[in-house]
């Protein structure tokens, strides 16, 4: 309590600082509390020591407070995993409206899950399907499934594994693929604020930008989905174009959702009914 009372009788310090300081102060105590941070000191000094140095190196909120918030559920995050965002919950949303009238069981793979956020969400909103999510970072998935248990999920499975290894997930089919992957290139890191380089680089940076939107349409052409199974992605209004044109081919009933911010967040498509002489 003495080091945070000598912190802010300091004039150098604003008003704002002050406010962050007197949270990160608390959090420093509840980590102290329950002793679950593995720092190299665990003293309460040491701890908020630490806290405010992460503070300053712009390090985002949540990955300070442990947990973010989406689709109005609570999900621990570390540095492990992209920062659940408020504008992926658009692609709950397209979900929802594509299913709301039809209850049968649907298998569905999302394809790099991150925090769990996306299948955990639509878990426990289509408690009767069965969801598979996969990842590429094992302390992504171990997350995930922590959060799979916190919100008391069944029916997910995760698997391990690396898109772009041609023997994952082989021979399996869904009627539903979903992903958020990777999408921003280099050329594009100038215009990111700084809390984003804190986040996993795997999960965030694509070179081509398009490489996981290829490989996962190619895949679905090639068994993943079935006929007649949606495909649906997260996208960037830089790249919703491209990535229409990808799927225009194989895909039918073409849509894009539009974010809170009017800016054009979802994709998703139909994969075409192939006429039996089509078919392999
Ligand atoms: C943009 S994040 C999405 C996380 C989460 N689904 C969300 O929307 O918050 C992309 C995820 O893809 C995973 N990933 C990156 N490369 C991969 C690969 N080759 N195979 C499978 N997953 C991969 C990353 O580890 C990361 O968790």
């Amino acid at each position: 309590m003495r080091s945070l009372k000598y912190l802010l009788r300091r004039s150098t310090i604003d008003e704002s600082t002050k406010y962050a300081y007197r949270w990160l102060f608390s959090r420093a105590q509840q980590l102290q509390r329950r002793s679950q941070l593995h720092l190299k000191s665990k003293s309460l000094f040491g701890i908020f020591r630490h806290l405010i140095h992460q503070y300053h190196r712009h390090v985002p909120i949540e990955y300070l407070c442990g947990s973010a918030m989406f689709f109005n559920r609570l999900f621990i995050v570390n540095q492990h995993v992209l920062i659940p965002r408020r504008d992926s919950e658009s692609l709950i949303h397209h979900i929802q409206q594509l299913y709301k009238s039809n209850k049968n069981k649907q298998s569905i793979i999302e394809i790099g899950t991150g925090s769990g956020c996306l299948s955990i969400t639509l878990s426990r909103l289509f408690p009767h399907w069965q969801i598979h999510a996969c990842d590429i970072s094992s302390s992504a998935l171990r997350i995930a499934c922590n959060n799979a248990y916190l919100h008391h999920c069944s029916n997910i499975e995760f698997h391990y594994g690396d898109l772009f290894n041609s023997h994952f997930l082989e021979n399996n089919s869904f009627d539903m693929i979903i992903s958020n992957p990777p999408y921003i290139s280099k050329d594009q890191l100038s215009q990111c604020n700084q809390g984003i380089f804190h986040e996993p680089s795997i999960a965030l940076f694509a070179h081509p930008p398009l490489k996981f939107y290829s490989e996962i349409i190619h895949r679905a052409i090639n068994g993943w989905l079935k006929d007649g199974g949606y495909i649906i992605f997260e996208c960037s209004p830089f790249n919703v174009n491209q990535i229409k044109e990808l799927l225009e081919n194989q895909f039918e009933q073409i849509e894009i959702c539009f974010d809170t911010n009017q800016l054009a967040r979802v994709i998703s498509g139909k994969k075409k009914y192939l006429k039996p002489y089509q078919k392999r």
